[in-house]
């Protein structure tokens, strides 16, 4: 069966990128194939379990790159020749230009560890969202998995699952939570829904 090129984009521990891994192997992601996982970070963890699952690895660090521009197009050049259909940012710490995000008009995904519009665009990352949560005082967050476009954050949204905070929680409490039971439930989902789409598309 034909299958859609899935690069995944990483900067850290990479559980996002696990539960992409664990859905292919399990059949919930059947249109698509994780061929390329690229950090921006040379110690991120993430590079470890996409060896482990013998996928292949880039590291593009824009400290030696000197630009944004040119860090952008040294990701282009390799997501490019892997032949990359679909690109999913899993905990991608670094935001992306109009130029790179036009070159893959509605091919790019990404999950945020709140419900988009609350708590996210620039600057809101990792735990600070689920901080910055708690400090409101809602009492639902949750997660999103959004196209991405040239706004930090602003894309089309594809899936939401909300997520109750508990009296207590702290925000690396809530931020596990979020993850168990939102992020890595709806990020798989997510991917096989655009991966089928463009399957479709094609033929
Ligand atoms: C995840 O919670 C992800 O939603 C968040 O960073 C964490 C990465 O964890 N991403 C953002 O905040 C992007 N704005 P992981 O490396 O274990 O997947």
């Amino acid at each position: 069966m034909l299958k859609a090129n899935i690069a995944v984009l990483v900067s850290g521990g990479g559980t996002n990128l696990q539960a992409l891994i664990d859905a292919e192997k399990s059949g919930i992601i059947k249109s698509g194939k994780i061929n390329l996982v690229i950090s921006n970070k040379a110690d991120a963890y993430a590079l470890e379990r996409a060896k482990n699952a013998g996928i292949s690895t880039k590291t593009v660090l824009k400290s030696e790159l000197g630009s944004q521009e040119a860090f952008e197009n040294e990701l282009i050049s390799a997501l490019d020749e892997a032949k990359t259909d679909i690109i999913v940012l899993a905990g991608f710490m670094s935001i992306l230009s109009a130029n790179f995000t036009n070159h893959f008009k509605d091919r790019i995904i990404n999950v945020h560890p709140t419900l988009i519009p609350s708590f996210c665009g620039k600057g809101f990352y990792g735990l600070k969202v689920h901080e910055a949560a708690l400090a409101y005082g809602v009492k639902v967050s949750g997660a999103t998995v959004h196209f991405v476009n040239e706004i930090p954050d602003g894309g089309k949204i594809i899936m939401q699952k909300a997520v109750e905070i508990l009296e207590g929680d702290t925000p690396e409490v809530l931020q596990k939570r979020i993850m168990e039971e939102a992020e890595w439930k709806i990020l798989p989902l997510s991917c096989e829904k655009v991966c089928s789409q463009i399957i479709k598309e094609r033929s």
